[in-house]
């Protein structure tokens, strides 16, 4: 007979703790255990982070947006949540973790592979931890200087876009985990063009986290397209969190393309338009950007058309850039129409 002890780092979706351990079998027992539950829950939980990494993520920010998600917290009773442009999802999670009374929470973004992936992760977690688990021992298999050519393999696959959803999700956050800086970036035809990282041992299946984040997404309305789809959400208990494409520090810098379509100047007055329809309807709204007056001074351009609202200038440091020695502490916009 074993004497079975519990694993802390297995959950199920579901809420139920499933793990435990006998002594001197090293596979893990899917079976019910008693009374840890809530306990390993909420510690553990509180852990979820993003299972992709993702350009742009504020993870850094975290601490000074929580400062003004609590004011606005303070003002009205905020039962909605809601996060157009969410990327790896670093506020989302954050928010989830820590903001229990938010009943209703709404997500979307414009690429449809970040958005099936949310997807699978709520509600597939165990088929994407047995995709994921095969495509991370395949890939240990490989010694280190010919990963590349598997690598290759798994973009061109994903490429074709002929994938079922679990499968293109595992190769998705496969090749976000082994590609250069995490980055995502596609080329004018849509294709993912993003070169092989040269990592020793990426974390590729972490089957701890997504159990984690598929618990917190289960109460998550998940949509995909143009961020003026959540208008209907709108409504004088609602905050919105919005995290756009940056402008541009400079010509050089010009990280957009997180898809096909670009994200300009014109995009960023269409965005400002939609913050003042938000406001109309009672909402309250962050939104983060650049600080394009700290490299050109005397840009005025998000102080003018943010001029109704409170624009803040926080710093921040940022990781994803391909030079190592631009990344460090630049100044970012945070603007609210809350005190
Ligand atoms: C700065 S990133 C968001 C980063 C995110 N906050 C995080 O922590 O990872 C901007 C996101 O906006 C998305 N996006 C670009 N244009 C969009 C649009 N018109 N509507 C919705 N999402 C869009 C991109 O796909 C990208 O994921």
């Amino acid at each position: 007979m074993h004497t079975y002890t519990h694993v802390d780092n297995f959950y199920s979706p579901s809420g139920i703790c499933t793990g435990i351990k006998a002594e001197g079998v090293t596979r893990v027992a899917i079976e019910p255990a008693k009374g840890c539950c809530e306990e390993i829950f909420s510690t553990k939980i509180k852990e979820a982070k993003p299972f992709v990494k993702w350009a742009g993520g504020k993870r850094q920010l975290i601490p000074t947006i929580d400062e003004f998600v609590a004011v606005a917290n303070g003002k009205v009773a905020i039962d909605t949540y809601v996060e157009p442009f969410v990327g790896g999802g670093a506020v989302l999670f954050w928010i989830l973790s820590n903001y229990d009374q938010i009943k209703r929470v709404v997500i979307n973004d414009i690429n449809v592979d970040l958005m099936t992936a949310y997807q699978v992760v709520r509600d597939a977690p165990e088929d994407l931890i047995e995709a994921l688990a095969k495509l991370q021992s395949k890939y240990y298999s490989i010694k280190v200087d010919e990963r590349m050519v598997f690598f290759n393999q798994v973009r061109d696959a994903y490429n074709k876009k002929e994938l079922d959803s679990v499968e293109n999700t595992s190769y998705f956050i496969f090749l976000n985990r082994t590609c250069f800086n995490g980055l995502y970036r596609v080329n004018r035809k849509g294709l993912y063009n993003v070169p092989f990282g040269k990592y020793v041992s990426p974390r590729i299946c972490d089957e701890t986290n997504i159990y984690a984040c598929s618990r917190l997404l289960q109460k998550v309305e998940i949509l995909c397209g143009d961020y003026s789809q959540t208008i209907g959400y709108a409504n004088q208990h609602s905050l919105y969190y919005f995290d756009p494409p940056y402008k541009p520090l400079s010509m050089t810098s010009n990280f957009t393309a997180y898809s096909t379509t670009a994200y300009n100047d014109e995009e960023q007055i269409r965005l400002s338009a939609f913050c003042q329809k938000i406001d109309e309807a009672g909402s309250l709204f962050l939104l983060s950007n650049s600080d394009v007056s700290q490299v050109d001074h005397g840009n005025c351009f998000f102080d003018d058309l943010y001029r109704d609202f409170n624009i803040h200038r926080v710093r921040a440091r940022r990781m994803i850039n391909s030079v190592a020695s631009k990344r460090g502490d630049v100044s970012e916009l945070l603007i609210c129409n809350f005190h």
